[in-house]
């Protein structure tokens, strides 16, 4: 026998095959760990760092405003030439906040620091777009008679604003990418043509929608509500992009 061969055998496990059954248990046991221990971090952890959080600078209540105007287009409107004017500024809300007229100190926090200081709130836009992207109020609310709340949900009833979040991977808000991580959000399209038939306009126009709320508003949502909707497959790129 050469040495090498020596070598060889004499390296070779001493252990007899049913030595290994002891640890069977606790193989198991650590692969139970192991799954247990991935779910959490899939649907606890990875979405907490896949989001970064910020609230909105001040801490605007849709409900009371909306029972002050009584609608939504004193601080949303058409303007003119048919563009969405979006969300107000200053000059929409000094003709009530000129002065701090309670003791809300989110109202006060809102003249002294804003108001008084000739600066605009910087609101973060749950529904933000891509720059690429073209999107028209107009088409949709005007021409569409849609409501408010199938797209943005029921944000007048609102008492206090939401957290903004955005995905650090994607850079999408949350609304757009929606609350699955897979980013796959499948749509109820047939409770979309009942509430378009206008079930719930509710007093002013701007009811619950039927109940029906887009879960998110990425390419292919746009693209699927067209297709049930206006019944357009394959639109050109150019309908929805600058
Ligand atoms: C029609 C009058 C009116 C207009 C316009 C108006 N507000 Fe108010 N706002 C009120 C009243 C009334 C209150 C309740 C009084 C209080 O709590 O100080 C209030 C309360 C607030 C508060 C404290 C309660 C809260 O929402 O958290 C903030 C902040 C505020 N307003 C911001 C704004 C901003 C920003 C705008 C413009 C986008 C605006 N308001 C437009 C009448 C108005
Ligand atoms: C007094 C002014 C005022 C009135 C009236 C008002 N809003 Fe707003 N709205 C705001 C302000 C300020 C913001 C930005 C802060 C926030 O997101 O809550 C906003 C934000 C929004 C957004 C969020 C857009 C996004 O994607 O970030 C929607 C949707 C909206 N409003 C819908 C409505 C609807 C629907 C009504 C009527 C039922 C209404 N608003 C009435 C002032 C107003
Ligand atoms: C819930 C359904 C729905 C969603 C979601 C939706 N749309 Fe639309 N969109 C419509 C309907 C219906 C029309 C046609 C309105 C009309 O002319 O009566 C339309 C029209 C348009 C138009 C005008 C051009 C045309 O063919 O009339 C553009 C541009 C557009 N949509 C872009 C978008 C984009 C971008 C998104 C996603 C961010 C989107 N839409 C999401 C239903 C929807
Ligand atoms: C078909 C879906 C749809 C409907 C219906 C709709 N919106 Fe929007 N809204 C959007 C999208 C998408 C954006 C983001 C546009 C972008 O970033 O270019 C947006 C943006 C906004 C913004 C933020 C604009 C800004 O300054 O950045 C406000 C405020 C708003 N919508 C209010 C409303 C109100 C009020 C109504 C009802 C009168 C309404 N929307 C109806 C889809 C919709
Ligand atoms: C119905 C509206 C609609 C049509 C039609 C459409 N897009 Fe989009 N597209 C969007 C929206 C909304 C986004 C942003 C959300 C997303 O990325 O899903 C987007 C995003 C994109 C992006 C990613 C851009 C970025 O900054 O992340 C590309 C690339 C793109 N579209 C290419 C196309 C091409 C090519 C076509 C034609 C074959 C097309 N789109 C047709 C609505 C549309």
């Amino acid at each position: 026998m050469s040495q090498a061969e020596k070598n060889h055998q004499d390296h070779q496990p001493v252990a007899k095959n049913n030595d290994y059954a002891g640890l069977m248990p606790l193989t198991l046991f650590l692969a139970i760990v192991a799954a247990y221990a991935s779910l959490l971090i899939g649907w606890v952890v990875f979405p907490m760092l896949l989001y970064a959080k910020y609230e909105q600078p001040i801490n605007f209540n849709h409900s009371l405003h909306v029972d002050e105007t009584g609608d939504c287009e004193s601080c949303h409107y058409f303007r003119e030439d048919g563009s969405y004017a979006g969300l107000p500024g200053n000059d929409v809300c000094t003709g009530c906040h000129s002065d701090v007229m309670g003791s809300d100190p989110e109202e006060i926090k809102y003249v002294e620091e804003y108001v008084n200081k000739d600066r605009e709130v910087d609101w973060y836009v749950y529904s933000r777009q891509p720059d690429c992207v073209f999107f028209s109020h107009a088409a949709h609310v005007l021409k569409g008679e849609m409501e408010c709340e199938t797209c943005h949900g029921d944000v007048g009833a609102e008492e206090s604003t939401r957290p903004y979040y955005v995905n650090r991977l994607t850079g999408y808000s949350r609304d757009i990418w929606g609350e699955n991580i897979s980013g796959i959000n499948n749509h109820d399209w047939s409770a979309l043509t009942s509430a378009h038939a206008g079930e719930d306009d509710g007093e002013d126009g701007h009811g619950e929608g039927g109940g029906f709320t887009m879960k998110s508003m990425k390419m292919d949502d746009c693209a699927d509500c067209h297709l049930h909707m206006k019944g357009v497959e394959r639109e050109g790129c150019f309908v929805c992009h600058k």
